[in-house]
């Protein structure tokens, strides 16, 4: 079984890196994957760059160039729920697309014919994430993920998004990597810990707790690789 770890941006990916220490580089597609055996599975990882489309190839290349069969994202979000504040992990149980918006046809926000609003995650790596919240002691929230071609930093968008998707959390990618990855028959899990909280201070925030939050996400996606291993 070959699994693929993405994330967005550098400071997503290479905690990862750091901790597999050694790994082959293929360049492809206009982007970085490193493959390595870890725990005794094996891996591809790259982060894709920010937003639906780089994360959308990049998904698509893991999965059928390098023949990833399962997808783990780990990375930041801005906070929807006010239960989440910096540092909290939060697990996607589905996800869609906040900035997809052909409603002037009389459809709902972030539905496009022969789509869906929403994309589930796999229940089965969400199961897991369960078992090593648990034995990290950890409290991990379960919650919907919005994804759009927006850093959003502002409190009456952000409040929109909240109302319009019930959701938790918000980010650039995991809407898009949910749709690649349901076409392709693909078990995916999508976690980030919270960098910010999507209000007018966003920036900042994701500046100051960018590498701090991505440290957390990544520790915890590697126990998970350690429990499928087992
Ligand atoms: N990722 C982390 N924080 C975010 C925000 N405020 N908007 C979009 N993506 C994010």
């Amino acid at each position: 079984m070959k699994l693929a770890i993405m994330g967005a941006m550098p400071e997503e990916i290479s905690p990862i890196l750091e901790k597999i220490g050694s790994y082959k580089t293929t360049e492809y597609a206009g982007n970085k994957y490193y493959e390595a055996t870890y725990c005794g599975v094996d891996l591809v990882l790259a982060y894709s760059k920010i937003g639906k489309v780089f994360s959308t190839l990049t998904a698509a290349t893991m999965i059928e160039h390098f023949g990833a069969e399962k997808l783990l994202f780990s990375g930041v979000a801005g906070a929807v729920s006010p239960d989440l504040k910096v540092g909290d992990l939060v697990v996607a149980t589905k996800l869609s697309q906040h900035d997809l918006d052909i409603t002037a046809f009389g459809h709902p926000y972030g539905y496009v014919p022969e789509g869906s609003v929403y994309v589930d995650a796999d229940k089965g790596l969400i199961e897991i994430s369960k078992s090593v919240a648990a034995e990290m002691g950890l409290h991990v929230k379960e919650g919907i993920i919005a994804t759009g071609d927006q850093f959003v930093a502002n409190e009456e968008r952000k409040n929109w998004i909240g109302s319009t998707f019930n959701a938790d959390a918000l980010e650039m990618e995991g809407g898009s990597v949910a749709v690649v990855c349901n076409a392709l028959n693909i078990p995916f899990f999508i976690l980030r810990a919270i960098s910010d909280a999507a209000d007018m201070d966003a920036s900042f925030s994701f500046d100051e707790f960018l590498e701090s939050s991505a440290k957390i996400s990544a520790e915890f996606v590697m126990k998970m690789v350690e429990k499928i291993g087992k």
